[in-house]
């Protein structure tokens, strides 16, 4: 949500700054804007929607976009106001000697806003970001100096922040800040960078900063300076990035969904490549801190996520207490904040994220800590905020996911649930389960050619998005182990098609939804030969008796069995604990041609954020 660039060197700022921009529009946004230092003044350019209305503002203001080396940019997903114009950042205050981007909520800009109106700012927007804008500038007045005005400011700001100021007194310098949002540092030779994430900087440099809460600094084209909240210079690590610049192309796809899609099979055999040698060879699992002793003495499991990271957990929560036999629950992170948990040392506390960003389960995680439990994170982003709450960090590594649906980090999850149910199993000398585990793992070892059969073959997949995608509702039912895909197969069709389509547990679908039934309400139904088949056939009929239009996907269907769905998608064969991960390959791609077929905007679906950085 919202995104941060900043630079300062030798290159056209403008250039860098919109295609830093361009590289985060995937975290969802709805204005966008720079500033750009031009004979000590700055120019501001600002455009409701796509970024491709920024470049049309700025295309008239060539002397200044050629001249430009210093700027900060943004895009905005509305928070306080509408996504307007005035509302885009940068902000700026009276007298426009200093601009402002922020990523964050500040919680007391209504009362710092009063204070500020009583000494005179006027504001033009509804943001809270412009009353952080004059907060600066009014102590900049008392200070004279940049960085101990955003200091004093910070000092009296509630809530999340990233910052990006310049002044134009302070001719080579961008003053920066941040508590519980993304800010990371570029470093270069004669430039340096500020983004909200690494995609936005990767083309430039792989050397990085990252910046702690209630840190800010001082970046100039030559220096960077890192101060703590007490205001002592310190010395953070320079890192470097694990990421290519190729990982945010499209490498030939039409969309990043479809080429992150393809991209599942690899997912699999990277992550198996370090953790599992072989179908007879124990889990190898080093970034787990907790001893086989402590997870004897596990009680209980709890798994906090939101969105597709819990429809994972909802996967892991099965594997889990099939094969651990720990009692396991999943709840969406904001449900489990706010309310007194119950969690102890004997708790382990699972948290899920792509992003590691999401400020429900950031919030989840902190709660659970205090309680004392191991915190277990599985992430994509081991960069990320939740990545360093870990007492015992899994990332998954699935590369840097652009598209806003998920789909390889799903799978990268999933499969991280797999080893760690095999782990703590093995851990806990469940030794009643190993022929089980040996043939899952010889299972997992598989899954990625059978994931690669799939998508060799997507033709009749194709065909039945064009079939059904002009009705306007969908329902997904399965049941077991499936029924987290059923609500993830749902999740995807609905996000990026806008169809309303709702997932069930099959069981379900007599308790009310079927009152829904008729045959303009499509049922797609998830069957895997296992100890649900038969029941989840008995409700297709009943679907089938309401005049439903039936979508079968299934490992196996009995000719007499065929005529009751008007569609089938044959997956190849697998056991049914391990079907999710190729069941949801399907739905992936039946979400995913629906919205091409519609043309909707796949990778940045209206309304959404990669990143939910508010709660
Ligand atoms: C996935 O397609 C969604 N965009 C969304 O539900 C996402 O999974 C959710 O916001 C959680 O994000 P996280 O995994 O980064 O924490």
């Amino acid at each position: 949500m919202c995104g941060i660039i900043g630079y300062i060197g030798d290159r056209k700022a403008s250039e860098v700054l919109i295609n830093g921009l361009s590289h985060l529009e995937y975290r969802g946004y709805d204005s966008a804007g720079i500033a750009l230092r031009y004979n000590d003044k700055f120019e501001i350019y600002k455009a409701q929607g796509k970024l491709i209305n920024l470049i049309n503002v700025i295309k008239p203001h060539q002397d200044v976009c050629l001249a430009s080396n210093i700027g900060i940019g943004h895009i905005r997903w509305a928070t306080h106001g509408l996504p307007t114009e005035i509302n885009a950042h940068p902000h700026t205050c009276n007298c426009k000697s200093l601009v402002l981007v922020h990523n964050g909520i500040i919680e007391n800009y209504q009362e710092l806003k009063e204070e500020l109106l009583k000494k005179g700012s006027k504001f033009l927007s509804q943001t809270d970001t412009e009353v952080a804008a004059h907060l600066i500038a009014y102590e900049y007045d008392k200070t004279k100096d940049l960085h101990l005005a955003m200091q004093n400011a910070v000092k009296k700001i509630k809530g999340a922040f990233a910052f990006c100021a310049m002044h134009k007194n302070e001719k080579d310098k961008i003053v920066i800040a941040k508590r519980n949002a993304p800010l990371v540092i570029g470093v270069g030779e004669g430039e340096n960078f500020v983004a909200s994430d690494i995609p936005a900087i990767i083309e430039y440099t792989k050397k990085a900063i990252y910046l702690a809460d209630n840190q800010t600094g001082i970046v100039t084209k030559d220096s960077i300076k890192i101060y703590d909240e007490e205001g002592n210079l310190i010395n953070n690590k320079i890192e470097h990035l694990p990421f290519e610049a190729i990982a945010i192309s499209k490498m030939g796809y039409k969309h990043f969904m479809l080429k992150e899609i393809h991209e599942q099979g690899d997912v699999v055999r990277n992550i198996l490549s370090s953790k599992l040698e072989g179908a007879k060879h124990q889990v190898v699992f080093d970034e787990f801190k907790l001893s086989s002793e402590k997870i004897k003495k596990i009680t209980r499991i709890q798994i906090i996520a939101c969105g597709t990271s819990l429809h994972a957990g909802m996967v892991g929560k099965y594997i889990i207490e099939e094969l651990a036999r720990i009692p396991v629950d999943v709840e969406a992170s904001s449900e489990y904040i706010y309310r007194n948990t119950i969690a102890d040392e004997n708790t382990l506390v699972i948290g899920i994220s792509q992003s590691g960003e999401t400020a429900d389960t950031i919030t989840a995680i902190k709660q659970a800590k205090e309680k004392g439990s191991h915190i277990v994170i599985i992430t994509n982003r081991a960069d990320s905020t939740m990545a360093r709450l870990a007492d015992s960090l899994l990332p998954v590594s699935a590369g840097i996911e652009v598209s806003v649906a998920a789909t390889k980090s799903y799978m990268a999850q999933l499969i991280s649930l797999y080893l760690l149910a095999f782990y703590l199993t093995e851990q806990k000398g469940i030794v009643e389960y190993d022929s089980i585990i040996q043939n899952l793992k010889q299972e997992l070892i598989e899954l990625p050619n059978k994931i690669e059969m799939l998508l060799e073959n997507t033709e009749n997949i194709k065909n039945i998005a064009k079939k059904y995608s002009s009705y306007k509702d969908f329902i997904f039912i399965a049941r077991g182990i499936n029924y987290p895909s059923a609500l993830e197969g749902a999740l995807k069709l609905k996000e990026i098609s806008y169809i309303n389509a709702t997932g069930y547990g099959a069981g379900e679908l007599k308790h009310g939804p079927i009152a829904m039934l008729d045959e303009n309400m499509p049922v797609l139904a998830i069957l895997n030969t296992g100890i649900v088949y038969d029941k989840v056939l008995s409700n297709c009929e009943e679907a089938r008796a309401r005049q439903a239009k039936l979508i079968g996907v299934t490992n196996y269907i009995a000719q007499k069995d065929k005529d009751l769905f008007d569609d089938l998608v044959l997956i190849p064969q697998i056991s049914d604990l391990m079907s999710p991960a190729l069941n949801i390959v399907v739905l992936q791609l039946l979400a995913y041609y629906i919205a091409e077929y519609l043309g909707k905007d796949v990778d940045q679906p209206r309304n959404l954020a990669k990143s939910v950085t508010v709660e």
